[in-house]
């Protein structure tokens, strides 16, 4: 199967027919579809398929249990409305680099495995990466346990409905060990690779995080209340998000706030409890806590003026990651001397790379649109990006 076929398969599942996004979110049906679709391919190229413990995907070329394994693969999960591209276009160049090696007669020394991490976005716990967090240690197993979803279902109960087993879930060390290298492929997320340019090779990600903001006013009718009566909280979140723009722009970097949910939401009344949550990355730890800090101490100002009580929760973070040099620096001269670039995108070879030489590949994003149905990568690119996979590999699986 070409890679023009496999993704002409993926492209309807989970896609919504009015706004063209996908919505594959962990253990939801969708999700299930692209996990029935790797499974398929894996047996259909007489891989040996392996489900690890945290719900992640294996298709192994070579013995599972051997060491040194040369892994590539990337996330088949989508964010809410998001794009074909982020995730499925590093596993289905996976799948056809794999064919191209073949067809190249090329003779692995190292076992070779295609991986689909599950639930990469984070888009129904809230916690992104979280199959590559549990297997890598970075999320405990009583921490994920404690996970629910917008209606309240814990992980490991939406596991068991799309029929795993969550007994197992944790650290995953003996499998990290044997892994020589990760690659991941990976479309650019922002328009960082230029017009001759359709190939990148990562240096860093920005560090990043996800931060809850509870607003806590009063409910009351709309018509009757008199404004000095009011403790409206949307008052201070909305202030609190003009506050996040202006900070990060002073500091460098990115405050978003994408999500919010509103109590009781009606019409008709002022809200009893915002809770917004903002997305802040920058290219330095430091800048990055110190801006968090500053939009806090904003929403307590702004809240004691509206009788508004905040409270802010971290629910995620995740360092600074510097990619293996001397792993990238190699990919960079295989590929004839390639842009490297950082990224403020989250992956799990971020996560991966604290316990193995981890890399990324990029294809070019002309339009940089990301997490968005509009997301869009070339065709051209896309193949050129399996060959570079391909040559990838290549070097590494048989040294
Ligand atoms: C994941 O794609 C992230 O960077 O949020
Ligand atoms: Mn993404
Ligand atoms: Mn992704
Ligand atoms: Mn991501």
């Amino acid at each position: 199967m070409t890679f023009e076929e496999m993704w002409a398969e993926l492209l309807p599942v989970g896609r919504s027919a009015s706004s063209g996004g996908y919505r594959r979110h962990a253990w939801n049906s969708a999700d299930a579809e692209c996990r029935a679709w790797f499974e398929q391919q894996a047996t259909n190229r007489g891989l040996a398929y392996e489900l690890d413990r945290n719900g992640n995907q294996w298709a192994w070329l070579g013995d599972p249990r051997g060491d040194g394994a040369i892994v590539t693969g990337s996330h088949l999960d989508s964010v809410p409305d998001g794009g074909a591209f982020d995730g499925p276009l590093g596993v289905v160049s996976s799948f056809a680099a794999l064919d191209e090696l073949r067809d190249r007669g090329t003779e692995f020394t190292r076992p070779l495995a295609i991986v689909n991490f599950g639930d990469e976005e984070g888009a129904r716990f809230g916690v992104a990466c979280i199959g590559s967090r549990l297997s890598a240690g970075v999320l405990g197993r009583e921490q994920a346990y404690e996970l629910r979803d917008a209606d309240g279902v814990r992980l490991p109960d939406a596991m068991e409905r799309a029929g795993y087993d969550p007994a197992a879930i944790g650290a995953d060390d003996d499998r990290l060990r044997r892994i020589g290298a990760f690659v991941e492929l990976h479309v650019e997320q922002g328009r960082y690779l230029t017009e001759d340019q359709p190939i990148g090779v990562a240096s860093a990600i920005w560090p990043h995080g996800r931060w809850r903001f509870d607003f806590h006013g009063e409910a009351n009718h709309a018509g009757t209340t008199r404004i000095e009566d009011r403790r409206d909280p949307m008052l201070t979140f909305a202030d609190t998000v003009l506050s996040a723009r202006q900070q990060a722009e002073l500091a460098g970097a990115l405050a978003t706030f994408g999500k919010v949910a509103v109590e009781p939401n009606g019409t008709n009344a002022i809200a009893s409890l915002i809770r917004g949550w903002l997305d802040s990355r920058a290219a330095d730890e430091t800048v990055l806590t110190e801006l968090v800090e500053r939009i806090r101490q904003s929403a307590l100002r702004r809240g004691e003026q509206d009788g508004v009580r905040v409270e802010l929760t971290r629910e995620s973070y995740t360092p600074v990651v510097d990619f293996d040099g001397p792993l990238r620096d190699r990919l960079a001269k295989r590929l004839g001397g390639v842009p490297v670039l950082p990224t403020g995108a989250g992956h799990d070879a971020g996560i991966l790379a604290s316990a193995v030489p981890t890399a990324m590949l990029f294809v070019r994003n002309p339009s940089g649109v990301s997490h968005s149905p509009a997301e869009y990568a070339e065709q051209a690119d896309c193949l050129a990006g399996v060959t570079a996979l391909a040559d990838v590999l290549e070097d590494l699986a048989c040294q």
